[in-house]
Formats: C-alpha cells, sequence, structure tokens
C-alpha cells in the first residue's frame, strides 16, 4: 500500500513507537506499543477510521463511508501487525483495515495519549506592560517561509506583533496580509484608511483618541486578526497603546469573580451604523471555552448600545463593566509605542485590546491603513508551513 494514501489526511504522522502486541477484547482491540503505552480502541472507532479507498477518497482523502451502514456489532475475525507495522484487522464481514502506526499513535485515546496531545497544545503567553514586543522583517516574511511561521507562532501565542521595513506605497498592506490568506472585508472596505475625516462613519477616522477596544464587536464573528500599517505620521500624539484583554480578564477572575462572571453573563450590545448599513451584536464582553479559559473579548465603549438587562442585574453590570474598563488603564497592563512609517502592528483582534491617543491633525499628516484576516487562516497557514 502506498503509505503516502495511508491515512486520511494530508499531513506525515513520523512514528514515534512501533505496535508491539495486539490483544483482541470483547468491544475493542487493545494495543501495546514498544515503549509500554497500552492504547484500547474501540471497534466501532476503528471500523470508523478505516483509511482504504473505500472507505476514505484518496483524492480528497475525505471519508466516504459512514459508521451507521455498518452493524454496530461488527467485530474483527483477525488482528495482525504486518511486516511494514500497520495494524490489520480482517472485519466479520469481509472488510479490511490497515492502520499506519504513526497515525494511530497520533489518535490514540488512552488517558496519557489525550493528556499528551493537551500539553502539546499551543501555549498562549500572558502578557503585561514590560512585554517585549516581537519584531519581525518584512523582506524575511515575504521570502523565507520560516520567518514567515515564526512570526505567525508570535500572532497566535502573544497576540501582538511589530513588523519592519514594510513599503510605505499605499496597499502595500494587502501583500503581506496575504503572505497569510484571504483578507476579510469589511464595509470599510479590503483596506481601510485610518485618517482624520470631516464625513468620518466612525470616532477611528477622527483625531480623538480610541479607548481599548477590539474592532468590529458589531459581528457576530470579530475579525481574528488586525493590521496597523503606518504610511504617514506627522502628526503630534497619536501613540498607538495595547493590553493583552486575557491578562486583564484572568486578573479581573481573580480580583472580583463576580464582575468577570457578569461579563461572561450579561449580553451587551455593540452597533455600528451609517447611511447605508447597519451592524448590531448582542453577546457578553468575555467568552470562555469548553475548558473555561478566556477566549475572547468584545469591547468598544465608542459603540456601545445602551445596556440592556433586567433591573436587578442593571447596577452589577455597570459596576463589572467598570472594574473591566478600570483594569485596562492600569499601567501594569499597557504597552505603548508611536508607530513610524514602515512599520505596521498585526495582532489577535479577539484577545489584544488596541487604542491610541489623540493626535493634532494641525501639527502634520497621519495616514495608516488596516485589514483584517481570521483566525482560521492564520492556524491553517501554521499547519500548512509545518507539513
Ligand atoms: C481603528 C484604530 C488606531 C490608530 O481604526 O480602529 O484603532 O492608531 N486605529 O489610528
Ligand atoms: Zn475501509
Ligand atoms: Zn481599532
Amino acid at each position: 500500500m502506498n503509505t503516502a494514501a495511508a491515512f486520511a489526511d494530508f499531513r506525515r504522522y513520523p512514528l514515534i513507537s512501533a505496535l508491539s502486541v495486539v490483544t483482541p477484547l470483547a468491544d475493542r482491540v487493545q494495543v501495546t506499543w514498544a515503549d509500554g503505552r497500552v492504547s484500547p480502541f474501540h471497534h466501532a472507532w476503528l471500523r470508523d477510521n478505516c483509511p482504504c479507498p473505500q472507505c476514505v477518497y484518496s483524492v480528497t482523502r475525505e471519508q466516504v463511508l459512514e459508521i451507521v451502514d455498518v452493524p454496530a456489532d461488527l467485530a474483527p475475525d483477525v488482528t495482525r501487525i504486518d511486516s511494514e507495522g500497520c495494524l490489520c484487522v480482517d472485519w466479520q464481514d469481509g472488510h479490511q483495515s490497515r492502520f499506519d502506526p504513526g497515525w494511530l499513535r497520533a489518535h490514540a485515546y488512552d488517558d496519557q495519549s489525550r493528556a499528551e496531545r493537551l500539553a502539546g497544545k499551543p501555549r498562549r503567553q500572558l502578557w503585561r506592560h514590560d512585554l517585549p514586543i516581537p519584531v519581525f522583517d518584512y523582506p524575511a516574511l515575504m521570502n523565507d517561509s520560516d520567518a514567515l511561521l515564526q512570526w505567525l507562532l508570535a500572532v497566535r501565542d502573544i497576540g501582538l506583533t511589530q513588523v519592519r521595513g514594510v513599503p510605505t506605497e499605499p496597499g502595500s498592506l494587502k501583500s503581506i496580509a496575504q503572505r497569510i490568506s484571504f483578507i476579510r472585508e469589511s464595509n470599510f472596505g479590503v483596506l481601510f484608511n485610518v485618517q482624520s475625516k470631516a464625513d468620518a462613519d466612525s470616532n477611528a477616522y477622527t483625531a480623538f483618541n480610541l479607548p481599548l477596544h477590539s474592532d468590529l464587536p458589531t459581528r457576530e464573528l470579530q475579525p481574528g486578526l488586525q493590521f496597523l500599517h503606518c504610511l504617514v505620521n506627522d502628526a503630534d500624539g497619536g501613540e498607538s497603546i495595547f493590553v493583552d484583554g486575557f491578562a486583564i480578564a484572568e486578573t479581573l477572575r481573580q480580583e472580583d469573580p463576580d464582575a468577570f462572571a457578569a461579563l461572561c453573563e450579561i449580553p451587551v450590545e455593540f452597533r455600528n451604523k451609517d447611511r447605508h448599513s447597519d451592524y448590531r451584536c448582542l453577546a457578553p464582553i468575555i467568552a470562555l471555552d469548553t475548558l473555561g479559559q478566556v477566549s475572547e473579548i468584545r469591547m468598544a465603549n465608542f459603540l456601545r448600545g445602551p445596556f440592556d438587562t433586567s433591573v436587578e442585574q442593571m447596577p452589577r453590570l455597570y459596576q463589572a463593566y467598570r472594574r473591566f474598563i478600570a483594569l485596562t488603564r492600569e499601567p501594569r497592563f499597557r504597552v505603548m509605542q508611536r508607530l513610524e512609517p514602515g512599520q505596521l502592528w498585526c495582532f489577535d483582534n479577539r484577545r489584544t485590546l488596541h487604542a491610541r491617543n489623540a493626535f493634532d491633525p494641525a501639527t502634520g499628516a497621519r495616514h495608516f491603513q488596516g485589514c483584517y484576516v481570521d483566525r482560521d487562516e492564520l492556524l491553517s497557514r501554521i499547519l500548512v508551513l509545518r507539513r
């Protein structure tokens, strides 16, 4: 059998340990690996994951078998390890399956293997005011896939990066964002221009200070990554400020658990409206994942609608909101730096809140361009670069 097609994936699964013993049990096959680990695989699981060309279309490497189409009590007749070290199962109905040991180990679901996978998951690194901001070099990112990978890992795990040496031609942001993948267009364009405008359709397009916020909290799915590219910055002021929203949420959880709970539970509406569009999203400010970890912050005071919660909950919500904003203003969390022409920020918009100080348009021009890329694109590019 062609090993490359021996599993339903485009990745490679290195051999971690060879299969050494196969023990058939009533409802499962128990495998003992050369390093001593014992991994049970239920009959249904093995049949469901058969990688043969009848069960998986070899072109797409997607499954065509539906497990409901085989009897629930289907069991193996014979199980053995073949000369290439693969697990072979001859089923009672005549079907034959063959499992690559690297693939099988990578998907084993004994407690130890699952704990190992969890420990190997990317660890986000929470940061405060003293973060050494990871800085990357534009020509390297455009030409070297390893430099690209290192940048994307920093975006994923730290959520704030700077790139230097970017051309200051308008539109040049596009090519570096596309090193990741598709740009996410919005009502502000594929690229948006951050400039003080008389007919501004957002406070972002004035010279006002912008308090710490995420962009597009008005959408069901906030953009995962945000880029801000400086073309011109001759005006006094306008420094960029960042905080790690996850670090602030975790601090709130410790220092004021009820405020934390209120921000996880009570939905708040964010709105963005102009003459042609009207976007509104009702969601809590802090979102948690299935493990109870903070997975997203949604915040922009200037886009917030009036709070709408019960009479009993209203004071609790205001108190929690104040506590959160007060934390974002504490120097221990804030990183401040002025962006110069040819530099850009790339950060996790669902985690890292950003702000800018007011600037004085009378002292000179200021022109940034920005765009968004979804988090899925980042994660996919990282996996492809690692193949
Ligand atoms: C924005 C924004 C920051 C800046 O446009 O949403 O946050 O420095 N701009 O102008
Ligand atoms: Zn099959
Ligand atoms: Zn913004």
